[in-house]
């Protein structure tokens, strides 16, 4: 796993909700990422911690995972989190483990960042995201770690980040940041890293944010591609899809479906744009141009939308195959605008409104058809 290549709610502090995912679904994300049962199980409450919501648990939450590190049990072994409110700093995950949460577990974050960890920024970034320099580590972190499983009873997680071949199914996320974010690294430190996003489901999400519901990039050095994100339900929130990029990252953007949304109170409802985001310093490369190809969002419902959508491709590299296909998006009363375009190819099947007219409006095309 690579830290940071999928952020969940990157603001942290804010629940994150784990309903059990093996008891629902027709599909789930056991065909993705594969479920285990670990023989081996261990409960927080044996390490010293005391969940009253109270008592800080940093130091028991260290050394279960220590002994889950250090006396390796074939098959791996779960972290069983009783009901009750574990407060904690953060602290970082390791391979061949579950950290499961009982029904009625929270853990949670504490507020305290005065002792938070500083650590090193992600290669891929070759800088702390809003400040030069270190950043602070995510709340549970995951460094080059493999066979981790994040499971449970409808446990909940106050704050969290993450990686690649990823499966988010069945979560309830309210952030003040985007709900699920895939990136892959950042300009010219991202090109040089070369770790693509790849393989990420999400599924049955259901959140509000001030920033986007779904969005893919902008830092999206390492490329990113096949994504699938379906039966997705937003509601307040500032972009309902949002994927975007900017020159300089480099990378490219493919093979990515967003299937059956609704949206409810949206600023804007699709924004796909190549202009978006800064440069981590001056030496990003102008010439680095990323390329977006092959993005379909299709069964798009929304109500009370102030701007249905945007696309703006780039220039020198404008988007490509992208894919409308019965998207209706509503508005409130006169604020409402429709779509806007500019350096984009693609089609548009059954949106309403009627969208740009750089978009073809014909089941010729076929990358498109089919779609429905
Ligand atoms: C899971 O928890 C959320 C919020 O705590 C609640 O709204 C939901 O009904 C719970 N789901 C189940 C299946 O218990
Ligand atoms: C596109 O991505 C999906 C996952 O969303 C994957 O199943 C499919 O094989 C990918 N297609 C290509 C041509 O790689």
């Amino acid at each position: 796993m690579v830290p940071f290549q999928v952020w969940i709610g990157v603001a942290a502090l804010f629940p994150l909700l784990f309903p059990c995912s093996l008891a629902v679904s027709e599909v789930s994300c056991a065909d993705v990422v594969p479920m285990k049962w670990r023989r081996d199980v261990i409960s927080i409450a044996d390490f010293g911690a005391v969940g009253d919501g109270k008592t800080l648990n940093t130091w028991p939450f260290k050394k279960a995972i220590y002994r889950i590190q250090h006396m390796r049990k074939r098959g791996g072994t779960m972290l069983y989190i009783p009901p009750g409110v574990w407060l904690t700093g953060s602290f970082s995950l390791t391979s061949h483990m579950t950290l499961f949460l009982g029904r009625g577990a929270i853990i949670k974050a504490t507020q305290d960042t005065t002792n938070w960890p500083l650590v090193d920024p992600l290669p891929s970034y070759g800088r702390g995201r809003e400040l030069p320099g270190k950043r602070y580590m995510s709340f549970i972190q995951g460094d080059s770690i493999t066979d981790v499983i994040i499971t449970g009873e409808n446990g909940t997680i106050d704050g969290q980040d993450s990686s690649s071949n990823v499966c988010i199914e069945d979560a309830h996320i309210s952030t003040g940041d985007d709900l699920v974010a895939i990136k892959s690294g950042w300009d010219e430190y991202g090109i040089a890293y070369g770790r693509p996003s790849s393989g990420i489901t999400i599924r049955r999400l259901t959140g509000s944010s001030p920033f986007s519901g779904i969005a893919i990039g902008s830092e999206t050095s390492g490329g990113v591609d096949n994504i699938l994100a379906e039966n997705i339900n937003l509601y307040d929130t500032g972009f309902g899809i949002h994927i975007k990029t900017n020159v300089g990252r480099g990378g490219y953007i493919r093979n990515v479906t967003v299937m059956n949304v609704n949206m409810n109170k949206v600023r804007q409802g699709i924004r796909i744009a190549g202009d978006v985001g800064d440069h981590p310093d001056e030496y990003f490369n102008r010439y680095a141009v990323p390329t977006v190809d092959g993005v379909t969002i299709k069964n798009v419902w929304g109500l009370d939308i102030q701007q249905a959508g945007s696309i703006q491709g780039i220039r020198s590299s404008p988007f490509t195959r992208i894919c409308l296909s019965n998207v209706k998006l509503w508005g409130a009363g006169a604020r409402y605008e429709s779509w806007r375009c500019m350096d984009v190819t693609g089609a548009a099947l059954g949106v309403q409104p009627g969208p740009c007219s750089e978009l073809a409006n014909t089941v010729s095309a076929g990358f498109c058809s089919g779609a429905f």
